[in-house]
């Protein structure tokens, strides 16, 4: 760090920079690392003289409420927050953090920045109260310029997650990073940059940015601002100095165009990105650097033409997701976010839903790159509570802070589409809610005037304007059927399902490809999620309050599953949006009274399923006990005809479309074997899928999504193991489950391990577990040490598998603001 005070001393620096053109005086220090956690109230924690020896070592992000409890399990039949929160209970958790600093770096503007903690956070530095913050999902920073220390400086939160708090799974603690900024007196306002992008075409990008400039000391100054777009090869492609010569001293706003000329522009296929890179100089030395990504884009939406990015249009292939990442709780690590995107990517789905608070950096980031489009939603509740202990109970006071900081950390990122205000509001329709959506939306608009406003209803008709009276587009929560009623009654409403139903994914479509004002679908849910537990499952009861008795503890309606498996309906989907990902699948519908069930108790025992529950089919041909019985085959496909083999014996053609609903059902006397669909396109064989009856389990496979990570102590590595008979055929069956045990040593330590299994109530730090129809999934962190990982996997019964791994230091240099 480089701080200097004589124009001499500026003139070295400017050399200095000429040749190594970084950021002179910002720093931009991680904190994940270093902090200790305690579960429970500790008087005094908020001193640096607290003995905090016997707390736990744990790095940020962190989720207090899935670290296992005496018993050996974070699970609690009686938690307070009951189905709600999968069993999982909140409470009041400590977290304190020493960070030592340089003379240099205290006279420095400091800000410290926690992107969300589960909930109702005060903050301590070096024992004085620095803030308050009661949402659990909105980031916030803290001013601490001149409140540090050169040495040692304790950083104290408490959280105090009262029960219950939420309609789901939320987690405690420092859920989303923490990170400390430092920068000169004079600097950008870190949440001032602001980029829109009003023209993108393949001609021109129009890049207008909006920074404020401040200035902390009492003299005035002045300044230029270089802002430099640069593409992904480094080339700078538009440039724009401006020189401030007035007074900056109370911080100055600024808007600078750049234009881009032959942009490549940001859509869902082709996420092209740039950086614009702004350098604050002062006398030619530059004194601060702020680098913040983008896309150029348009959006516009409109009842005739629906949804268009950059002028072509675009039917939103949605899902919604919570922010759990379910072994690893609600700690959001870049990582383990940044999967879940790339999971849905992988299924097909353009679109994902933040429900029902704003998205995490990492989910936005991972969004840019991958192409995904994002609802980035506010609340679950303003004025009117759901549950006793949420954050209605801070709405009144606290709701302008929260929608500000929803606003500014999303809105440079091209993957966000709209704006949600809220998901189901109680008081929607009445006089407070709409006087209360007229309040949130003026200042969404006033922040970012840019991105179009939406809110998610769930209502009986008429759905007027009192309901959406705020929105530029209309979230309808399961009422597809209101489509084309609606539009003759409001023909300029643009509307799109904002929840629905996987087993009616059908009826949800249809709509989006015959209704141009129709402009997508989001089902709930695309990723399986802790709490709301069996919700997919409506069980034997079809009784809300009987449903998800313990140990049930997630929703069990993702058509991904919690370990990133995709269940049938997510094959489904992709056969209905015509994504050509697996244009032609097959799946077994599970007969009653087998010996073998391989999901019979999750399933309802009598159709019609209900709800939220997935079609009860399989991907097995393993069906013991049911020889010569006709079971249901169902075939989807994206090619217009479908042809069933067993055993190398046809069963017959099928013409599949949309008549058919892109399925195609077979009756098929059970034999073991071989059962394979064929797919015709113009009569000749373009596809095809196939099911093996399988042996016993002969062998587990290991396969890791990366093979190396970074020391930086917070990468993570996905390891998925596999079983498999004597000839690779994947086990489903139960009776084939077997019980596993993951060692980890060297560079890294097991930071969770699942099996999707929604009654599967045990640790998910012990590094035991059960298979779940065959599989498993456990989750590596680096440590701050580079070298090898080894992994060592027993499984009962069968040979012992081994994977290595390695954790190489961590070079890379400060990323984008
Ligand atoms: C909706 C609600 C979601 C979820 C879903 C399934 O009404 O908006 O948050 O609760 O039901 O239970």
């Amino acid at each position: 760090m480089l701080k200097f005070t004589s124009s001499a001393s500026a003139l070295i620096l400017a050399a200095l920079i000429a040749a190594h053109p970084v950021a002179a005086n910002a720093e931009h220090l991680n904190l994940s690392q270093g902090w200790s956690v305690h579960k429970g109230d500790a008087v005094g924690a908020n001193q640096g003289s607290y003995d905090d020896r016997g707390w736990t070592q744990v790095v940020a992000p962190h989720d207090a409420s899935i670290m296992d409890g005496p018993d050996g399990t974070p699970f609690d039949a009686k938690a307070t927050a009951g189905q709600d929160s999968g069993y999982l209970p909140g409470g009041v958790v400590w977290y304190r953090k020493h960070l030592n600093l340089t003379d240099a770096q205290v006279n420095q503007v400091a800000k410290l920045n926690f992107e969300a903690v589960y909930m109702d956070a005060e903050i301590w530095v070096n024992g004085q109260s620095v803030a308050t913050h009661r949402y659990g999902y909105t980031a916030f920073s803290v001013d601490l310029t001149g409140k540090l220390r050169a040495g040692d400086n304790l950083i104290a939160v408490r959280v105090n997650h009262e029960d219950p708090s939420s309609r789901w799974y939320a987690g405690t603690g420092l859920i989303r990073p923490v990170s400390l900024d430092l920068q000169n007196c004079v600097h950008i306002e870190p949440e001032s940059v602001a980029i829109t992008t009003p023209v993108a075409t393949p001609q021109t990008g129009e890049v207008v940015v909006a920074t404020t400039i401040a200035n902390c000391a009492a003299k005035p100054q002045s300044v230029e601002l270089v802002s430099e777009v640069v593409a992904v090869d480094g080339k700078v492609v538009a440039r724009s100095a401006m020189p401030i010569s007035a007074s900056i001293k109370a911080g100055v706003p600024l808007t600078q165009k750049l234009t881009v000329s032959s942009p490549a522009l940001w859509s869902t296929d082709a996420p092209n990105l740039y950086t614009l890179v702004q350098r604050v100089r002062i006398d030619g030395a530059v004194v601060d650097e702020r680098r913040t990504r983008f896309g150029i884009r348009t959006i516009s939406v409109d009842a005739v033409n629906g949804l268009r990015i950059n002028g072509q249009p675009v039917r939103l292939r949605g899902g919604n997701i919570h922010h759990d990442n379910y072994m690893l709780g609600a700690a959001g690590f870049h990582d383990a976010d940044t999967r879940k995107v790339a999971l849905m990517k992988a299924a097909g789905y353009n679109a994902i839903r933040n429900a029902h608070n704003p998205a995490s950096r990492a989910t936005l980031e991972a969004a840019d790159e991958l192409g995904m489009l994002v609802i980035d939603e506010a609340f679950d509740a303003w004025n009117k509570d759901k549950r006793p202990k949420d954050y209605a109970r801070f709405f009144a006071d606290n709701w302008q802070e929260d929608i500000t900081s929803l606003v500014i950390s999303g809105r440079n990122h091209p993957s966000v589409l709209f704006w949600s205000i809220g998901n189901e509001i109680p008081e929607s329709g009445t006089p407070l809610g709409v006087e209360t959506g007229h309040k949130l939306t003026a200042l969404v608009r006033r922040l970012d005037p840019s991105r179009p406003v939406t809110q998610a209803v769930n209502a009986e008709p008429p759905l007027d304007d009192a309901q959406f009276a705020t929105s530029d587009v209309a979230g309808y929560n399961y009422h597809p059927y209101l489509f084309a009623g609606d539009h003759e009654k409001f023909p300029n409403r643009v509307m799109f399902t904002s929840e629905s139903t996987s087993k009616d994914a059908f009826q949800y479509w249809r709509p989006v490809e015959t209704m141009p004002w129709v402009i997508g679908d989001f089902v709930w849910t695309a990723v399986d999620y802790i709490g709301e537990t069996g919700i997919g499952w409506m069980g034997y009861s079809q009784d809300w309050q009987k449903l998800g008795p313990y140990p049930w503890h997630l929703a069990y309606c993702g058509e991904i599953d919690a370990i990133g498996r995709k269940r049938p309906a997510a094959y489904y989907r992709e056969v209905l949006w015509k994504t050509g990902i697996d244009p032609i699948s097959a799946f077994v519908r599970q007969p009653d009274g087998t010996e073998d069930l391989p999901d019979r108790h999750l399933f309802p025992i009598t159709p019609p399923h209900l709800d939220w529950s997935l079609d009860d089919v399989h991907p097995s041909w393993t069906w013991p006990a049911q020889e010569g019985k006709a079971l249901e085959v169902d075939v989807y496909s994206e090619f217009p005809q479908v042809e069933l083999f067993l055993n190398g014996k046809s069963l017959g053609r099928k013409a599949v479309g949309v008549d058919s609903e892109y399925k195609a059902i077979y009756a098929v006397p059970y034999a073991p074997g071989r059962l394979v669909a064929v797919g015709y396109r113009d009569g000749r064989e373009a596809g095809r899928w196939e099911l093996r009856t399988a042996g016993d389990p002969a062998l587990a496979q290991l396969s890791s999504d990366r093979t190396q990570i970074r020391a930086n102590g917070e990468d993570l590595a996905y390891v998925n193991l596999k079983l498999v008979d004597e000839n690779g055929t994947p086990i489903y069956a139960r009776s084939g489950d077997r019980k596993v045990t993951v060692h980890v040593s060297g560079a890294a330590t097991l930071a969770g391990i699942g099996n999707g299994n929604p009654m599967d109530a045990s640790s998910f730090q012990s590094g035991v577990r059960s298979t779940f129809h065959g599989q498993l999934a456990f989750v590596l962190r680096s440590l701050n040490q580079a070298g090898e990982i080894h992994v060592e996997v027993e499984i009962e019964g069968l040979p012992t598998q081994y994977l290595t791994l390695n954790a190489v230091s961590d070079t890379a240099g400060q990323g984008d603001n």
